[in-house]
């Protein structure tokens, strides 16, 4: 069943954080990260929670028009290909349009082709490089302006 996307709450962040941190292990986020994007109102946070209350992935953006980030974006492992990494990011889209964004930027691992695929299939470009930024990894830089022709 197609899990239910609802917005993150601080009760979330403890299971996010174990997920965070089995999906990033060389550069996780801390709580304190979680707790303090929670509190700012310009971020948009969900999470994608089973029938029985298992969380199984979540999303995050940055919107300060014109310009929106993808903060973070992630799914547990035994449910990838399923479709949810798309339905995240496509609700962090929508929101984002809703916000007044008309670019969307993110940056990801070299590599990381999975990822680098799904935003690609969303019409993100890369525009850039920053050489060494992760840990064993250059970022690659992507951007997507808004509106674009329907995703496929
Ligand atoms: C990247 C990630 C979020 C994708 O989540 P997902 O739920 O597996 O994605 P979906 O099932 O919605 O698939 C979306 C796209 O991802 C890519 N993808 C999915 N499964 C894949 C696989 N086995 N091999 C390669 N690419 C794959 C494809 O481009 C796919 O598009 P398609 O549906 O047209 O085939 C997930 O793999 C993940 O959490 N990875 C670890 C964390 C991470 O790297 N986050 C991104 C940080 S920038």
């Amino acid at each position: 069943m197609t899990p239910l996307l609802r917005s993150m709450t601080l009760d979330d962040v403890a299971e996010v954080l174990a997920l965070e941190r089995t999906l990033f292990p060389a550069d996780a986020w801390s709580e304190g990260i979680f707790r303090d994007e929670l509190a700012q109102p310009d971020r948009y946070y969900l999470v994608a929670e089973e029938a029985d209350g298992t969380l199984v992935g979540y999303a995050g953006l940055r919107a300060v028009p014109p310009e929106g980030d993808v903060q973070t974006i992630a799914v547990a492992p035994e449910r990838w290909g399923k479709g949810i990494g798309r339905a995240l990011l496509t609700a962090l889209l929508d929101e984002a349009r809703r916000r007044g964004i008309t670019a969307m930027f993110l940056e990801v691992r070299s590599d990381n082709p999975r990822a680098r695929d799904l935003y690609q299939k969303f019409g993100f470009v890369e525009v850039g490089v920053r050489s060494g930024y992760y840990v064993g990894a250059d970022a690659i830089i992507m951007r997507r302006l808004e509106p674009i022709e329907e995703e496929r």
